[in-house]
């Protein structure tokens, strides 16, 4: 399958953008690259210790510039983070040269597979995981141009996005 645009990927946290963009950008033979990651690099820090030493604020900026950059590319498959579509901006520049699919997990899920992690700055209080998932529900929904059910396997949630994306037009 040819795709000359981004597929980003988005959904709250552990939904499984990173396993499943993985796995998606090997299947469709495309580069993938995270966006967490991308930011670790070019700062030489955690996504925690950014948190922790300049704050949420200043890692949203690091995250918009980020996102800037990877949509002057096309034909990656992009795990987003979190709370990138927070941003209409954001989401903005990545609909310029990616479509937006939407990984919709079931909030018991998601806090089951949550309830040991120590690494998200957002969730040191498992307490507030419900909270922030009804706060952005909408948000996810709406700055979606495709959505899916992950399954409980990877190939299969893979499969699911390939035959979602045949049906699709290009960006
Ligand atoms: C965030 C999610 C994280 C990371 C940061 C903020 C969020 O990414 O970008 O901790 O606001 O939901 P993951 O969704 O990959 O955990």
């Amino acid at each position: 399958m040819k795709i000359n645009y981004n597929i980003a990927l988005s959904g709250f946290m552990g939904c499984g953008k990173t396993t499943v963009g993985l796995a998606l950008s090997n299947k469709l033979g495309l580069p993938f690259i995270d966006l967490d990651c991308y930011i670790e690099k070019q700062q030489k820090l955690t996504i925690s210790k950014i948190f922790q030493e300049y704050g949420e604020e200043h890692f949203r900026k690091l995250e918009s510039l980020a996102v800037k950059d990877i949509s002057k590319n096309v034909g990656y498959v992009i795990a987003l983070g979190g709370g990138t579509i927070l941003s209409p901006q954001n989401v903005e520049v990545l609909k310029k040269t990616g479509k937006i699919l939407f990984l919709n997990e079931k909030k018991e899920t998601l806090q089951e597979r949550l309830k040991n992690d120590k690494k998200r700055p957002l969730i040191k209080n498992k307490r507030y995981i419900s909270t922030i998932f009804e706060n952005r529900y909408e948000k996810y929904l709406s700055s979606a141009d495709l959505i899916i059910t992950p399954s409980k396997n990877v190939s299969e949630t893979c499969l699911k996005i390939e035959n979602l994306i045949k049906k699709t037009q290009p960006v």
